[in-house]
């Protein structure tokens, strides 16, 4: 199959030949937007995110009006974070019923078909902004997994459809699975942040949320950048502890991970665009440097390298230019 009896060119002739030989779509239920809800704000009072620019923090109702506005648009589900208006040790503001992120999922389930995901952390309602309970300066694991599973309970009593445990303490997919088992949870899905990054393109999102860690780093607990099947064995421990979907977080600089994680175990698999990708291309595109096209094509790289699912900032965008 050698030129000039093959010419690759004829492919590409023109437009109609291309859009029929496409290979990858993307449609507008892979997407998942992340929503940020603080729980000091008043109605109308939308904040914008400074590093992250078209990107805001809502009041309780003005989020769902907003998840309302996607939805009519085409949108499938969200993923929330939660901004409590108080901070402790323990991070109890994450596991309180009525918090808020347990109240805009009882809010958001009322008034939308959409699908709830919530983020299991502790890192946004702890004073010190780890992920886990520290003891002289040491993030504890297994103390960390009564506060987390106590966090997943609540969202799914709450009504969350699908619980996403971001902390990468090990045994925590297992831990969070039998507390909701124990209490009839059996239908919740559990989304497992299975290959997270210790990640410089975190930064944006941190000041967004507030959840910088006070002291130190989050590299005893989230993944080297270099590392592969580490990536692998923490995709399949995660499946192994229960998990229905695993993710790989970020996507644009770990589509490698992505596409041997969807080759090795055939699942669900998802990719979060993390803020700073977000905010690299719309930085880019703001100053004229890249265009819109740019966001299509990096959220093509996504799909192309196996994420059934993307969470991303781009959704509205995507769904606005959609057809
Ligand atoms: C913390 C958490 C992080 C993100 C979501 N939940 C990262 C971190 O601070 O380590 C990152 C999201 C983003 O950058 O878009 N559990
Ligand atoms: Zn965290």
């Amino acid at each position: 199959m050698q030129f000039p009896i093959t010419r690759m060119r004829r492919l590409r002739k023109n437009a109609q030949i291309r859009k029929i030989l496409n290979e990858t779509y993307l449609n507008k239920e892979d997407f998942i937007y992340p929503l940020f809800i603080k729980e000091e704000l008043k109605d109308g009072e939308k904040e914008a995110i400074k590093t992250m620019p078209g990107q805001y923090r809502y009041s309780l109702n003005d989020a769902v009006i907003e998840a309302q506005k996607l939805e009519e648009k085409g949108l499938c589900s969200v993923i929330l974070f939660g901004m409590p208006a108080k901070k402790d040790e323990y991070g109890s503001a994450a596991y309180d019923d009525e918090g808020i992120v347990q109240r805009a999922v009882g809010l958001l389930k009322d008034e939308t078909n959409l699908i709830i995901i919530t983020d299991v952390c502790l890192c946004q309602y702890t004073s010190h902004g780890h992920c886990g309970i520290i003891k002289d300066d040491q993030i504890l694991n297994d103390e960390s997994l009564d506060y987390i599973s106590r966090v997943a309970l609540s969202h799914a009593q709450a009504g969350a459809d699908i619980i996403a445990p971001s902390d990468m303490m090990d045994g925590r997919v297992m831990a969070i699975r039998e507390t909701l088992d124990e209490n009839g949870f059996h239908d919740s899905l559990i989304m497992s942040y299975a290959a997270k990054f210790a990640s410089s393109f975190y930064a944006p999102f941190r000041e967004a949320v507030s959840s910088s860690p006070s002291f130190g780093d989050r590299k005893t607990y989230q993944m080297n950048p270099s590392n592969t099947s580490e990536a692998l064995r923490e995709a399949e421990m995660d499946l192994v502890e229960g998990a229905d979907i695993i993710m790989v977080k970020p996507a644009i600089s770990y589509l490698d991970i992505i596409k041997q994680i969807k080759i090795k175990f055939n699942v669900p698999t998802a990719a979060y665009q993390v803020s700073g990708e977000y905010s690299m291309l719309k930085a880019g595109i703001d100053a004229g440097y890249l265009t819109q096209d740019s966001i299509y094509e990096s959220l093509l790289s996504i799909k192309r390298a196996g994420a059934d699912l993307i969470i991303s900032h781009f959704a509205p965008e995507f769904l606005e230019n959609k057809e």
